[in-house]
């Protein structure tokens, strides 16, 4: 891999991110009021937005994670999806928030609320940071989007590409050398 060919242009910046990630929080307490809320984080990429989301949140709120594997190492989806870390507490009967970094193929939020939906929560709603709407192979409906993206490969604010650029400030354009 030649790090020095990888090129990055800003696409969101933190100010926007911030911004968009407090009304979705704001949104998330009038639909929810009274009520308490469960963040379910996807990991990795997702934890960035979710802590930034749960501040935002003025609700009684408790957070979870699971891990899956989808994407492989490069940029490319495997379209195969395996769940690596469960939930630690169950979510029967509760307000569950499943939270994504990013909605692309759809695969992995559609595997994931399977997976949910059959431990009975009360309700089960979607955040998604960004969506990439053109690249759906199976329909996914979000509750909650921050941004909808063209068709490029991001990083930055929990994105990676194999495992960096997670820790960036702004979501950028990745543009790699021709393979
Ligand atoms: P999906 O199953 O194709 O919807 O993909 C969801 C997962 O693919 C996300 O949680 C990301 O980890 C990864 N992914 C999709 N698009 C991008 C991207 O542009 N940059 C980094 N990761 C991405
Ligand atoms: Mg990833």
């Amino acid at each position: 891999m030649n790090k020095d060919r990888e090129h990055l242009k800003i696409l969101l910046r933190r100010a926007a991110l911030q911004r968009r990630v407090r009304e979705m929080g704001r949104q998330i307490t009038r639909d929810f009021r009274g009520q308490r809320v469960h963040l379910v984080g996807v990991l990795k990429g997702a934890c960035f937005f979710l802590s930034d989301l749960a501040r935002n949140i003025e609700l009684e709120t408790s957070v979870d994670f699971m891990a899956v594997a989808s994407y492989g190492k490069g940029s490319k989806s495997s379209g195969e999806v395996r769940l690596n870390k469960d939930l630690d507490t169950s979510i029967e009967g509760l307000n569950v928030i499943l939270v994504e970094d990013i909605l692309d193929t759809g695969l992995t939020l559609n595997y994931l609320i399977r997976v949910l939906q059959q431990r009975k929560p009360k309700v089960l709603r979607i955040a998604a940071l960004l969506d990439k709407p053109s690249r759906r192979i199976q329909e996914v409906k979000a509750d909650y989007i921050g941004f909808q993206i063209p068709n490029e490969f991001v990083v930055g604010y929990g994105l990676d590409y194999a495992e960096r650029y997670r820790n960036l400030k702004d979501v950028c354009i990745l543009s790699l050398p021709p393979e």
